[in-house]
């Protein structure tokens, strides 16, 4: 692993021509994806500013140029018509102001139907290497120019420890108030969000106080990235929850969980119904994110960084990592979250193809498991069958055990290789999402999600399914387009 010094971490770019040849090699690598969105060089992370404006889903990612490694972050935009075809557009947002001197961290978008602003942290610090986060705005032009507002919206609160960043803005119809959402630390070290309020988006903005989320109070040091919708009258409340260990995830102490319920915010109260559940059950997904103004009350729009803090990944040795997971259609069935790919990822679909050993590196997978009986369906596999992805399921224990270790390519094996899966209602169906780099997956519509980043060698290139599994397989389609744009 290679050792980066702080000074080759926040190095500012110059220009396009400072990571071209780094483009040109990264684009060489047999990783990378072909309908998910990925850095065009070094490290994305965070979606960032994702937002349904005049017909165009924006979508920007945190964007580390130099390698893959978390230093001087920018905001890199993306934009979609259909939320499958994606386009590169350039570098979003510099860290060029005194506010954002180290980094423009995370944030979210909103439209006015005219106008597009994106709320951004910006990443102090100063020569003491000391950390003053500030909530800041801009606005995005037809255009493409970017306009900073010169002042912050507001700085970071007193009561709080320097973590206090990603502001997720919302609008709300009862108090009609504009709200931003803030990811925080308290002083005795607990996850939290903070709220301000104004009756502007673009100035006014005051402390109104800190969420509260009865029964949820010690989940974790500190919240990141919160998000929330409404989705057929319910509220949603997304967020990512650090510095703790969860069930079903192994030792991680990073997680991405969410609330169901009601969110009031004349009394800053979320009442959840029930217990948080994983927003996906998988090794590398985190810091998730809804679109806004996406203009479906019956649905909400998702993705997420298909990674984890503090991870490492073996595109790392070519100065590459990260993905942005596939963006999810997420509905309320029964009063059950579910979540699917977009509708119109099916567009990818190229042909049916029949199944003989060989797994194609990119294709879809509908698998039917009738009966809910006990399964195993191995991916990317040897010629004698040794090795694999592994998903297997117990229809006793109604469990569903994913398991990494046999594959040739180990990573962040220090946090458990295998995870398990509770399924409520067994495991009838599974829809596989397999592009260069990645599997996602979709159990019983799309009760319980589980992503994970996958690296098949070039002997890794069969599967094996338990014969009682239905399988059909599509090819897909690219759907990204990779160009070097800056
Ligand atoms: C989450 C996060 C955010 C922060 C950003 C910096 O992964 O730590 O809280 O804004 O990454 O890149």
């Amino acid at each position: 692993m290679k050792e980066w010094t702080r000074e080759e971490r926040y190095r500012v770019l110059q220009g396009a021509d400072d990571i071209l040849g780094l483009y040109e090699s990264i684009k060489e690598s047999d990783y990378r994806q072909t309908y998910h969105l990925q850095p065009i060089t070094g490290l994305s992370s965070d979606p960032n500013g994702f937002v349904y404006h005049k017909g165009v889903w924006h979508l920007f990612y945190q964007w580390c140029p130099w390698g893959a490694v978390h230093g001087l972050k920018y905001w890199y935009h993306t934009a979609s018509k259909d939320l499958v075809h994606w386009k590169n557009c350039g570098v979003g947002i510099y860290p060029d102001s005194f506010y954002d001197n180290k980094g423009v961290h995370s944030g979210s978008g909103f439209s006015t139907g005219d106008d597009l602003y994106l709320f951004y942290t910006g990443n102090h610090r100063d020569e003491d290497w000391v950390r003053t986060p500030y909530t800041c705005v801009a606005k995005l032009e037809d255009s493409g120019e970017l306009i900073k507002a010169p002042q912050p919206l507001f700085g970071p609160h007193e009561n709080y420890t320097e973590h206090q960043r990603d502001p997720k803005v919302v609008y709300d119809e009862e108090t009609q108030k504009y709200y931003i959402l803030l990811g925080a630390q308290s002083k005795d070290l607990k996850g939290k969000v903070l709220i301000y309020s104004s009756d502007s988006l673009l100035e006014g903005w005051t402390f109104v106080g800190e969420l509260r989320v009865p029964g949820f109070e010690d989940l974790g040091g500190m919240w990141e990235c919160p998000s929330i919708e409404r989705i057929s009258g319910k509220d949603v409340l997304v967020f990512s929850p650090q510095y703790t260990t969860l069930p079903n995830r192994n030792q991680s102490t990073n997680h991405n969980i969410y609330l169901l319920g009601k969110m009031d915010y004349k009394n800053l109260t979320f009442t959840a119904e029930g217990n948080y559940r994983h927003l996906d059950y998988g090794f590398d997904f985190y810091a998730a994110q809804f679109a806004a103004n996406n203009g479906d009350p019956d649905r909400a729009v998702l993705t997420a960084w298909m990674g984890l803090p503090d991870n490492h990944y073996p595109t790392e040795a070519e100065d590459w990592e990260g993905s942005l997971t596939l963006p999810r259609e997420l509905r309320l069935v029964n009063n059950r979250l579910l979540q699917r790919p977009v509708p119109g990822l099916a567009s990818l679909r190229e042909k049916a193809v029949v199944l003989d050993e060989e797994l194609p590196r990119v294709c879809e997978l509908e698998v039917s498991n009738h009966q809910g009986q006990d399964f195993e369906l191995k991916l990317f596999s040897k010629k004698d069958g040794s090795g694999g992805f592994c998903i297997s399921y117990d229809s006793q224990t109604k469990l569903c055990t994913v398991d990494r270790s046999q594959m040739d390519q180990h990573f962040n094996a220090e946090l458990g290789e295998c995870l398990t899966v509770p399924l409520e209602d067994g495991l009838t169906k599974l829809a596989v999402y397999i592009d260069k780099s990645s599997v996602e997956i979709f159990i019983n519509d799309g009760q319980v999600t589980f992503t994970s980043h996958l690296y098949p060698t070039k002997q890794e290139a069969y599967y094996s399914a338990s014969s009682h599994l239905d399988l059909q397989a599509w090819l897909l389609k690219p759907a990204v387009t990779d160009d070097f744009v800056i």
